[in-house]
């Protein structure tokens, strides 16, 4: 294990004046944290401005050492009790706070929540313990301090622990435990307070912390290894970068996403230390690959068995920092490890205060301290992990001219195995012309537009008018037609489920070659199970092209009425088997870019609504 590994890290957070920072002083000293000689120091310096001693100023002398030597603006105390080592993370409000957890600076295995007993629960309270549930903090312990101001008060404490344990609940947290204490007196800090609080027998604020769990094994997750740059030496290309979360070791084969190449590692180098045969979570290093394989900052590396997901849209709640408020339609870069797109919020699902946790549903503009559940869609296949799974790739901030506006967590979206499609030996060769040099000289972008229906909902009617409008404003566009594809490339499959999992991977397969030739491909197949979908929008993004999914929705009924080419007709007389809609399931895209409805919308309006959302992602990049 790393030492990083063995640090218990523990947020304070509290409201202003709560007594955070004498709390900090007050651990410090009673641990024997503190440099020799350091509390006689401030103590004289009190006397000679004849002002009184306070715990806080302790964190204060600290602090101004530690500003001359780190660079973050959360600040990381070190002490230690019998038991074990810590490493409190103090920020001074929520936004630096927030910003910290999210960006990774500061990673807390618990919280520890001051509430002064003479104030009670305030509005910080509660908005603290909101970002801590958000983050997926889940220890927390709530210290009740100031107890002196409040005469010792066994019915005050407990009408605090009733009231916030009840708010923690509606967040679905379950605090450890609520201690009172006396920071300033030093009551039930490291020492019981049985002479001021004789009704209490719980365990002192020391001996609570060491009552938590040990820090998350991140070396036991799966591997996220991200890659912040890629050196040149002679021959050699050490790809240097990060391990977020598990272990990798020489001889292992990883995959980089998004391009989902692979290579065996080939040594572990770290600065100025032997090569190693393994490294773990927390550890920046440098990697040699077998194979040479295109790797650039932003990939994550993983194991085959264990990837990440790949996705241009992601379900985020974002917590917004700022006072411009966050609108549906507005462009944001967004950093999530080492990668950085550019995204767009293309949906407002609804929003949330984060301190009275009252929801508006639906789309709003999202002000300062509200926490909005949106849909991202980025402009390059972005690489995640769900926040509950691995939080250090499911968690980001959102920057707007530089500046960092919110931060996010991404969940539920879905992972897909891509452990079948693997092909053994073969290298991917790369060209010398860019996407961005293709999409430069085409004017636009490649770009895979996806439609999903019924038979007869009318996919291939909707493919060729779109066809038609993008050869009109001079784009490269061109339709992959089920029917088409299955006379010749598909000729040997059927419609069997096997058979319709195969048809749309080859089909996945042509449109990112298509589309990374730089064409506009539109796919017009029922493509009816979703993890198949998901799969051709991850096989798109490996060119770096647009993936935009259209369900083409039109009732059975309808299209049964339709039955253009009278096959309803025989599935129903039972002359054709697995007819989709009939006796063959269709899912339905849950979260699709666009939906067009054919029963209620003319094919020029199902046309001009695709073109709307398409035409701005194929402009090529500034
Ligand atoms: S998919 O399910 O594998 O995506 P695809 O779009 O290629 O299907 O082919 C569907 C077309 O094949 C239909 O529009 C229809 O014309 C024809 N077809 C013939 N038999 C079937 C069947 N059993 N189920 C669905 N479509 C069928």
């Amino acid at each position: 294990m790393t030492a990083e590994a063995e640090r218990l890290k523990i947020v304070f957070v509290g409201h202003v004046d709560h007594g955070k920072s004498t709390l900090i002083g007050r651990i410090l000293h009673d641990t024997n944290s503190l440099p020799e000689g350091k509390l006689d120091l401030i103590r004289q310096a009190c006397a000679a401005e004849a002002m009184e001693f306070e715990y806080a100023f302790v964190l204060d002398a600290l602090l101004e050492e530690q500003a001359q030597n780190i660079t973050i603006d959360t600040t990381q105390i070190p002490f230690r009790t019998a038991e074990r080592r810590y490493v409190i993370i103090d920020a001074p409000g929520h936004k630096e706070f927030l910003k910290n957890m999210i960006t990774g600076a500061a990673n807390a295995d618990a919280a520890l929540l001051v509430i002064a007993a003479n104030e009670g629960v305030r509005e910080q309270s509660r908005r603290h313990a909101y970002l801590l549930s958000l983050l997926g903090v889940k220890q927390i312990v709530v210290v009740v301090n100031k107890m002196d101001l409040a005469g010792y008060s066994k019915d005050l404490f407990r009408e605090i622990e009733r009231e916030y344990r009840a708010f923690l609940a509606t967040l679905g947290m379950e605090p450890r435990l609520f201690v009172p204490a006396s920071a300033k007196q030093g009551e039930n800090v490291a020492r019981p307070a049985d002479a001021v609080m004789p009704w209490y027998s719980g365990p002192t604020v020391l001996q609570a912390l060491d009552q938590l769990d040990g820090s998350r094994t991140a070396h036991e997750q799966p591997l996220r290894f991200c890659v912040q740059d890629v050196y040149r030496f002679d021959e050699r290309r050490i790809i240097a970068g990060r391990i977020e979360s598990g272990t990798l070791r020489v001889g292992d084969e990883i995959v980089f996403s998004p391009a989902n190449k692979s290579s065996v590692v080939a040594t572990i180098e770290t600065w100025n230390a032997p090569s190693r045969s393994s490294a773990t979570a927390g550890e920046s290093i440098g990697i040699t690959l077998r194979e040479q394989i295109f790797v650039e900052r932003g990939y994550v590396g993983s194991h085959q068995q264990e990837t990440p997901i790949e996705t241009n849209r992601v379900h985020a709640d974002v917590f917004w920092m700022v006072d411009s408020p966050l609108r549906k339609g507005a462009a944001y870069t967004l950093r999530l490890a080492t990668q950085e797109v550019r995204c767009q919020v293309v949906a407002i699902e609804q929003v949330m205060d984060s301190a009275t946790l009252g929801i508006t549903p639906g789309e709003r503009d999202v002000a300062r301290n509200e926490v909005a559940r949106v849909t991202l869609q980025t402009r390059a296949p972005l690489v995640v992990d769900n926040h509950d799974r691995i939080a250090h790739l499911g968690r980001f901030v959102l920057v707007d001219q530089r500046r960092i506006c919110g931060g996010g967590v991404v969940f539920g979206g879905v992972y897909t195995d891509r452990t079948s499609v693997k092909s053994q030996n073969i290298s991917w060769s790369e060209g010398k012309i860019t996407a961005h040099q293709r999409a430069t000289r085409n004017g636009h972008r490649g770009a895979v537009v996806w439609l999903t229906g019924l038979s007869g909902s009318g996919k291939s009617t909707i493919a060729r008018a779109l066809e038609a409008e993008l050869f009109r404003r001079a784009i490269h566009g061109y339709v992959l037609d089920g029917d088409n594809i299955r006379h010749g490339l598909n000729s040997n499959l059927g419609f069997s489920p096997e058979d319709r999992v195969e048809n749309i991977r080859r089909v996945s397969e042509v449109a990112k070659l298509m589309a990374d030739a730089g064409t506009v491909v539109i796919t017009a197949f029922i493509s009816p199970y979703r993890a198949d979908r998901r799969r051709a929008r991850e096989i798109a993004l490996e060119s770096k092209a647009e993936f935009i999914e259209v369900f083409v929705d039109a009732p059975l009924p309808v299209c049964e009425q339709r039955d253009p080419k009278q096959l309803y007709q025989k599935a129903r007389a039972g002359k054709i088997r697995d007819f989709t809609g009939i006796d063959a399931p269709y899912e339905a895209p849950e979260d699709p870019e666009i939906a067009v409805r054919t029963d209620q919308q003319t094919v020029e309006e199902s046309v001009s609504t695709i073109l709307e959302q398409l035409l701005p992602r194929l402009r090529p990049e500034e």
